[in-house]
């Protein structure tokens, strides 16, 4: 036992070593390359794979160039970027939901919940709604919540902690409430009643 363990290592060890070459030159092991969008998120029309521009680590292409400046003028503006972009949103999104899982007026309704998942959509939907790079593609929030029956606690427990979240972040107070406004606007579906005049 004493001697067959730095054998065993030894002939592990010496399997790797062999094997990894041969995967390094593997064609299939790279990361494959980045797929670009076909058409022009400005115009809905095609793009062209020639005019493109790379924000957050995505490359996205555009029908022209007038598109393309008015697309980053858009993000340069956007609540989005100036709450820090990804990390900031996803450190949000973080302690929002250990803030949620903590709160007893919510934390039942989603004892069954895949929060991997939730926290995901949570933080591709805030970024969009944010005016992130990439529009949100799921399910429109009355569709989202209609089974669940909320009602107004449940609401004011999530604008509460969004908005601590956000204070512990040390986002600046104008920032927040800009944010709380667009919390805000989606109650109606949310809370699946008719929309407010
Ligand atoms: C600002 C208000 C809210 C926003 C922006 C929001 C956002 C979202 C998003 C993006 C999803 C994922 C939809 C999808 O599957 O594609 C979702 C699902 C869900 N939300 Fe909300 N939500 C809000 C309010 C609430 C409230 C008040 C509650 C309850 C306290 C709640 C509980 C849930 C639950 C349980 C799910 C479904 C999870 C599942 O079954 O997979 N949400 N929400």
């Amino acid at each position: 036992m004493q001697t067959t363990r730095p054998l065993l290592v030894a002939l592990t060890l010496g399997i790797s070593l062999l094997v990894s070459p041969a995967r390094a030159a593997d064609p299939a092991a790279k990361p494959a390359a980045q797929e670009i969008n076909k058409v022009c998120p400005v115009t809905g029309k095609p793009a062209d794979p020639k005019i493109t521009l790379t924000y957050a680590g995505q490359t996205y292409a555009f029908a022209d160039d007038a598109s393309r400046r008015k697309w980053k003028a858009d993000r340069d503006a956007s609540l989005y970027q100036k709450l820090g972009g990804k990390a900031a949103i996803d450190a949000a999104v973080e302690l929002f939901y250990v803030k949620m899982l903590a709160d007893d007026r919510v934390k039942h309704i989603f004892a069954d919940v895949n929060m991997t998942r939730q926290r995901k959509k949570q933080k591709e939907f805030l970024s969009a709604a944010f005016g992130g790079p990439n529009p949100w593609t799921g399910v429109d929030m009355r569709t989202a919540h209609k089974e669940l029956k909320l009602n107004e606690t449940h609401f004011q427990a999530v604008a509460e902690n969004l908005q601590k979240s956000l204070d512990e972040l040390k986002v600046p107070k104008n920032l927040i409430d800009q944010v709380m406004v667009i919390a805000a606007s989606t109650k109606d579906d949310v809370l699946n009643r008719p929309k407010a005049k």
